[in-house]
This record gives structure tokens, sequence and C-alpha cells, in this order.
């Protein structure tokens, strides 16, 4: 039996959860899209990463993050991290009677879209092992190439502060440079940390290699579950916005560029 805990009420707001501070960069989608809305943003810092963990807690830890969101009145719950979206949403959706989105590499336009037949994915190992993911990429490996790189490390110098640091670069050019001789014309994102990273991306890239990230595809799937659902706040004005974070506060605060208010809480 599901849990039925559905908030119908559309000025309920929408839940979103991560490992830590990179689903800020989807929740910055869906704010853009749907800025009417009010959300709830959990950041799981404490426990990450999530990418090097096992399935069993990775579900433990989506589990939880979704019981407060839902505790505190959310209507939707956005799982803002790939690593949770491709080892936990099924279970979630099995267990609660809420919609659930998603976020999961964007192999399909990088299929569409590769002239070279290469195509680079960069994501954590929680990802890339996944029957989800794995389930995906092999409906696109057909005549093209699926280069997986796992990207140890960089989620913790993203937790840290650390985004722009020579650590990081280091990390970066031994990741992708390998990938770019390899013929890569596309780098799909797969993990919601990662969109942060454009500009020192493409600061080592050639100009050439298109990058790719899902965050907006995330906010247009949510706006129409929202509307499938008559779920979408018909309120005109400015949604507000709820940050709770067991980590760092000031790393929060600077990713989000301290236009909003966080909140220390030990979850
Ligand atoms: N933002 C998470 C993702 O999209 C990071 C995973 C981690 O904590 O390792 O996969």
């Amino acid at each position: 039996m599901k849990k039925n805990i559905q908030n119908t009420d559309n000025s309920a707001p929408i839940g979103v959860f991560d490992s830590g501070i990179g689903g800020t960069s989807i929740w910055n989608e869906i704010n853009t899209l749907l800025p009417n809305e009010n959300s709830i943003y959990l950041a799981d810092s404490k426990y990450a990463p999530y990418g090097t963990r096992s399935r069993e807690e990775i579900i433990a830890l989506s589990e939880k993050n979704t019981v407060l969101l839902l505790e505190k009145g959310c209507k939707i719950i956005v799982v803002a991290c790939n690593t949770a979206t491709t080892n936990a949403i099924q279970y979630l959706r099995n267990k609660y009677d809420v919609p659930f989105i998603g976020i999961e590499p964007a192999i399909k336009p990088a299929y569409l879209k590769t002239v070279s037949k290469t195509v680079g994915i960069l994501a954590t190992k929680g990802t890339l092992s996944s029957a989800l993911f794995q389930e995906t990429s092999n409906l696109y490996k057909e005549g093209i190439e699926i280069l997986e790189q796992e990207g140890t490390g960089i989620v913790e110098l993203i937790e840290q502060g650390k985004l722009n640091s020579e650590e990081m670069m280091a990390l970066l050019r031994q990741y992708t440079l390998p990938m770019v001789e390899k013929g890569m014309d596309h780098l799909v994102l797969g993990c919601s940390h990662y969109p942060y990273l454009i500009p020192n991306l493409k600061k080592l890239l050639p100009p050439s290699i298109k990058i790719i990230d899902s965050g907006f595809a995330v906010a247009k799937q949510t706006e129409a579950i929202l509307n499938k659902k008559k779920l979408l706040n018909q309120n005109m004005y400015r949604g507000s916005h709820q940050f709770y974070t067991n980590g760092s506060i000031d790393f929060l605060q600077l990713i989000l560029q301290s236009q909003y208010n966080v909140t220390a809480l030990d979850f």
C-alpha cells in the first residue's frame, strides 16, 4: 500500500533535495521557469557525496529527505540529484503517493546531435553503475561511442567551496582531456553539482565541444506534471523559498549569491 500523503493545496511548496549544494542548479532552473511557486530545498551536505555510497545507503538517505519534505507539506518532490534518481526514485515512487521528478544524464540530446559519434559523460560512480543509467545508455549505444568518466572528488571540492581551485582544474583536465583526444564533441554533465563547473570547463575544452546538462528539462517536466495534476500555483506573486542545510551555511549561501536565507537543520 502506498502512503497517501499528497498535499492538494496548489500553493504548497515544491520540495527539492540533493546530496548538497549542487541541486541548487536545478532549483534555479525551476525558479526561473516557475517564479510564483514556493519551494523548500534540502542540502544533505552532511552525507555528501552520495556517489560513492551503496545503493541501499542512497535509498535510505533519499527516503529521509523525502519524508522531511513531505512533513513540511510539499506537493511534489524534485530529486535534484542524478545519483539519488538513478538509485532510489523507483523505490520512492513505489512507496509514496506523490509525484516525483528525477534527473538523469541527458544522453538523448547528445546522441541526436553528435557529429563525431562520440559522446562523453561525466557523472558519479553511483550514477554510472546504476541499472537505470545503464538501461538508458544502452538505448543510445547504437552507432555512437559513449565514454563514461567518473568524477571522483569533484563533488567533495564543490561542497568545500573549492569550485575554482587549482585542485579542481587539475581534476577537470584529468577527466575531460582524454575524452577530447578520443573525439568527443558533446560532454554530458551527469551530476547536478557540475553545471557550476561550466565556466571552468569552457576554459579547458575546445570551443567546438558542446556541454549539455539536464536542468531546464527537469524544470519543464516539473511544470508539465504540476499542470497535469492541477497543482500549479495560481498566485501572481513571486514565491517564497526556504533553504535548509545540515552542512555549511556559508557555502550554500555563497552558491545562492546570498539572495536567500539559509537555515541550519540537523536531518
Ligand atoms: N548532485 C549529485 C548528483 O547529481 C551529487 C552526487 C554525490 O553526492 O556524489 O549526482
